[in-house]
This record gives C-alpha cells, structure tokens and sequence, in this order.
C-alpha cells in the first residue's frame, strides 16, 4: 500500500497528538501514584502474609507421635481459613535429625518421618490449588556429617569430595579458635582421626560447613534449588545465609580485632566472610533471577549498616531479611538466655523504628516476635496469665500486622499458645538447650537455676511444642505418644474452642490479616513513631497517600493515658481488642493490653 503526500503527513500528526496523549496519560498516572515520595515498590512477597509451620510439631496421621506432610495436608482448610497467603516450612528433608532437620543427609529427599516425595507433591498441589504458596528452608550453611559428600570427604586427604567441606590438617597444630553452637566444649572444630584433621562446624559436630569457595559445591547446591524451584515451590528462607563464606585461612581474631571491627560479636564476624556478596550475586544471577519465588535471609549477624547489602533491589541478591536484635533485647549477658522481665520498651521501640529506617528509600524488611527458636510470643512480649493471654495475644498480632516489612506468623500465635514451662531437662528434646545444660554442669553452676531461665527465656522448645487442636489427649496432635510433650493449657488453649467463637485469639487473627489486606497503609504506608519515651504505650502512623492510620498499643497490664494531637483529626475506629475507647479532649486512656487502630482525617 503506498500513501499520497498530504495523507502520510496528517497520519504523521495523527501518531504525534496520540503519542503526546498517551505520555501525558502516563505522566498523570505516575505522579498520582507517587504523591508521597520514595514509595516502595510493588511486590507479591511485599503484601504477602507468611505463616512459618515446624511439620514436626503440626499434625500426626500416622501415629508416631511426630508430625507430617499428611498432616499438614490434612489441615489445608483451616490455613486457608487464616487468610494468610504463604507458608514457609522448616526443613523436611532427608535428615539424621541432630537439629530437628537442620542437618540434611539428601536435599533431594523427604524425611522418613515426614512421608515420602508423592505427599510432597500432593501437599504443594493442595496449597497452589487453594491459592496458597510454598517457602521451604534452605540449609546450606552446612549439610549433615552423615551426607554422602561429607562421607566421602572425611575417606582421606585427596578424595574429590575433600574440598567440598573446611578441612584443617592437624599436624598444623590446632586450628584457630572459632565457636560451635551446641557443643559442650563451644568449639567449632572437631578432630577426625581418619586423615588426621580438624573439620569446621559453626553448630553441632553432626552439622559440618560446606566450603563455599568450591565452585563445584555452589553448583550443586544451585542445581538442587532448579530442581525444587522447578518442581513448583514459590521461594526459599535461607538458613544462616550469610555465614557461608568465610576467610578460610582461619587467621587468629583478637578480642580487640573482634570489639573494633565486629562489635565484639563472633556471629558478626562469621557474617562478614569475604566472597559473601559474590556468591549471593552469583545465586541470584544462577537461579533466584530465574523465577518469580522469593527469597529470605535468615539475617545471623546482619547489622543495620550491612542489611542492605543484602536487599537493595539494584544489587540484585535476596528480597528480604530478619534481623535478631528485637528478639534479642532483654537478655541478661553472661547467662543463657536469661530474660529481664523488665525489658524496655522504649529500647523495643528504639529498635524496631531504626530498622525501618534502615528500608526506608531501598531494600524491604520483615516482622516477627517468634519462631521455632524463639520462645511463644505471647509469653516473651506479652503476658500469657489467663487474665491477660487474650488482650496481649491480640495486641502483639496488631503490632505485627500494622508494622511496615512482611509478617512472618508462627504456628499456634494464632491461638495464644504459651512456653512449655519443662521443669526437667529430661523434657527438652532441643540439641541447644542441651548443650547448655552440660555446658553449666561442667563449669559446676546451678542447673535448677539454668532450668528455671529457661522457662521464661529463650529454650527453642517452648515454642516447638505440638499444635493444640482440641482438649482432648494429647490435643489430637497425636495419638501415640507426642515427640516433645503437648502443653498442660490444651484444656482451655486450642483451635477447636476458638473456631467459631467471634471474639478468640483466632478470630482477631483472621480479622487483623484481612485489615492489612484492605489497607494499603498498613502495608506500604510510611512509618511515623510518636512519643518514643513512653514507657508503656506504642504509638505510631501509617501513611500513605490520602490514608492515615494511628496504631495504639499498650504493653503493659495497666491502665495507661497518652496524650496526642492526632486524636482532633480521629475518624474512625478500625479495630480494637476491647469494647470501648476512652477518649478525652486530646488524652487517649487504654487499658491492660489494649491495641487499636484508628482512621485520621488527612489534612
Ligand atoms: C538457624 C535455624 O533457625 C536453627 O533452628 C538451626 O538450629 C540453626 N540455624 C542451624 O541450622
């Protein structure tokens, strides 16, 4: 077809007067879209809410006393009744079970106890097809010493499998110090009389470190996250992500080395290895690019000043990471988890502020107060008596769902569950707590008094204990006998008591995910702190555009007042854990525990 003069050139301003039309269009959109400045961007992991799952402790169809896939399966309706959109499990796979599936013999195997690959495949299809995606943990900081790589590797000094792992020959001399979590004697290194050598492990002799500076390991471990991610699963939590790369000459760290450049922290300085952020790079480019998943890191010894090295979109390594300093305030230093009751919230404000500073132009955080090795939320934050455990319950869930940064929400938080409160060493299961025990009974310490520290403080079985489905035996967790005791409280504590009782834990769960969802605010929403120096209340804004909402929280068993100029511009009440709200003039007066969201009129 062939255009006369005078047509072609009112076609030619036809396509000018369109163009210009639609970059106009387009203009217009982006600046209303953009009233507020330096808006995060938009992401499905963003808005999503995380509901963390430990299958040991879940369900049990089989009798074994242990959780399952089938079980988990089983209860496929009642997490889509959560309103929750993904569920992160901890490890299922083939393992020894030294660290409860954190030391794995196969990557590419389900745990005998959990089932087999066909209930694998049926319960990610039972999730996706209620619109439910998958997370599975990524633990490749080390692998077991009964995987067949470390076999291998352990045969002798030039086996292939040798440098797949940290090898130190012994007539060196000892290898320079470096910490083992859960081993008595705290060393990270374990003497191996076959090639007469030291072996790394940063957690129990049972869980080696593989060696990251082995471009063969990082293809094998990049093959075995095709394979996953291919088979369908929506993401990975990575297990101690950034202690994989190490300086792996092993100087000698002086304490002076460690408090000038580490903040005196050994977990600090076995994050910062060299290499960290090309091997991440090199993940996300590999694999991670690949799909659509997302990525958390399990943030050990990340600081405010390297997080975002880790997330900031342009650098193109993981989506979101979990710090440990808000679960980590109150502990009394020189003992084991030792808590302060007392712990400040002014400090918990403090800290939780300054991290969401920290994503305030790039980058994207998360938010929990508990997970598997965590005390229960309820009776770290709030207070689990029967008198409180509901309001606190609902006020931490209100924190959690209205801060800025993904909610990570662990099993049975939704019911209020409490810490186990074991009186006995014999009743924890947890390779951790156990070291520690050894660990004072060789230094000659009280071990009544370690016992009862680990009641109120931080022994990662309290939050481990099996879910609490109903009053009956063993709370129908089980029908054989429960691989870690079932909390006494199943009596009154359960999911069947609060199912369809309007005014549960549960229900207030339910109601609060839903409100996130209905409220960009709270999502994505600029965070604002009001009156940091009050002792007892939590205040804070979420802002975005036309949308302003004033959270008020009371963590303490008291009546508590706060005064704010917000209250003139008071819209609405949005949710509230009581039945009323005494205002007056600009002094708003909660009571014990008292969480509530509030509409403001936007100026
Ligand atoms: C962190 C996990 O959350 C914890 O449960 C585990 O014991 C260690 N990493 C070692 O894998």
């Amino acid at each position: 077809m062939t255009l006369k003069n005078n047509e072609y050139s009112h076609m030619k301003n036809v396509i000018l007067l369109v163009t210009v039309f639609l970059v106009l269009v387009s203009c217009s959109k982006k600046s209303q879209n953009n009233v507020q400045t330096n808006q995060p961007s938009k992401n499905w992991w963003k808005e999503a809410v995380v509901y963390q799952i430990y299958p040991r402790s879940f369900k049990d169809t089989d009798g074994d006393g242990v959780g399952d896939l089938k079980g988990i399966i089983s209860k496929l309706d009642y997490i889509k009744s959560l309103g929750i959109d993904v569920v992160w499990l901890n490890p299922i796979y083939g393992s020894p079970n030294a660290d409860n599936g954190y030391d794995i013999s196969d990557y590419q195997a389900i745990m005998t106890e959990f089932g087999t690959m066909e209930d694998f495949d049926a319960l990610l299809k039972g999730m996706h097809d209620r619109g439910l995606k998958l997370v599975m943990d990524l633990v490749v900081n080390h692998s077991s010493d009964e995987h067949k790589w470390f076999q291998e590797s352990r045969k002798s000094r030039d086996n292939p499998y040798r440098d797949y792992y940290h090898w130190w020959p012994a007539e060196k001399g000892k290898p320079a110090f470096r910490p083992g979590s859960f081993e008595a004697d705290g060393s990270g290194w374990r003497y191996d009389s076959i090639t007469n050598a030291y072996y790394l492990h940063y957690f129990s002799y049972k869980q080696p470190d593989l060696n990251w500076e082995n471009p063969k390991v990082r293809q094998e471990i990049y093959n075995m996250m095709h394979w996953w991610l291919k088979k369908g699963i929506d993401g990975f939590r990575m297990d101690v992500i950034p202690f994989i790369a190490k300086d792996t000459t092993f100087p000698v760290i002086t304490q002076e080395e460690l408090d000038k450049k580490y903040e005196g922290r050994w977990d600090v300085y076995m994050a910062s290895g060299p290499n960290l952020h090309d091997y991440l790079q090199e993940m996300n480019k590999e694999v991670l690019s690949k799909y659509d998943g997302m990525s958390l890191a399990e943030g050990a010894g990340m600081l405010k000043s390297t997080a975002l090295n880790f997330v900031d979109e342009d650098r193109h390594e993981l989506n979101m990471g979990y710090h440990f300093d808000g679960v980590n305030l109150g502990y009394i230093s020189g003992y084991f988890k030792k808590m302060n009751p007392n712990w400040s919230l002014v400090e918990f404000k403090k800290i939780y502020s300054e991290w969401d500073a920290v994503y305030k132009d790039k980058g994207w955080g998360t938010i929990y107060l508990g997970n598997h090795d965590q005390p229960r939320m309820v009776s770290r934050w709030g207070n689990d008596t029967p008198e409180f455990r509901t309001y606190s319950s609902k006020m931490l869930t209100t924190f959690l769902f209205s801060m800025r940064g993904t909610p990570y929400y662990y099993f049975g938080d939704e019911i209020g569950m409490t810490n186990a409160y074991f009186n006995k060493i014999e009743d924890y299961k947890d390779i951790e707590t156990i070291a520690e025990y050894e660990k004072v009974k060789i230094a000659g310490g009280d071990l009544n008094q370690f016992i009862e520290y680990q009641k109120t403080g931080g022994a990662r079985d309290n939050g481990r204990t099996p879910m609490q489905w109903d009053d009956s035996n063993n709370a129908d967790f089980t029908t054989g006998e429960p691989w870690l005791s079932v909390n006494k409280n199943h009596n009154q504590i359960n999911v069947e008591a609060q199912d369809n009782e309007p005014n549960s834990i549960l229900n207030y769960f339910r109601d609060m995910v839903k409100l996130r969802k209905e409220n960009p605010a709270l999502i994505y929403g600029d965070y604002q702190l009001l009156r940091a120096e009050h002792p007892e209340i939590f205040a804070y804004t979420r802002t975005l555009n036309k949308q302003k909402m004033l959270v008020l929280l009371n963590f303490k068993s008291n009546n508590s007042n706060i005064q704010l100029n917000e209250v003139k511009d008071m819209n609405k009440t949005i949710i509230n854990n009581y039945k009323t709200l005494n205002v007056k003039n600009n002094i708003i007066t909660l009571q014990p525990y008292q969480a509530v969201i509030i509409s403001l009129n936007q100026r």
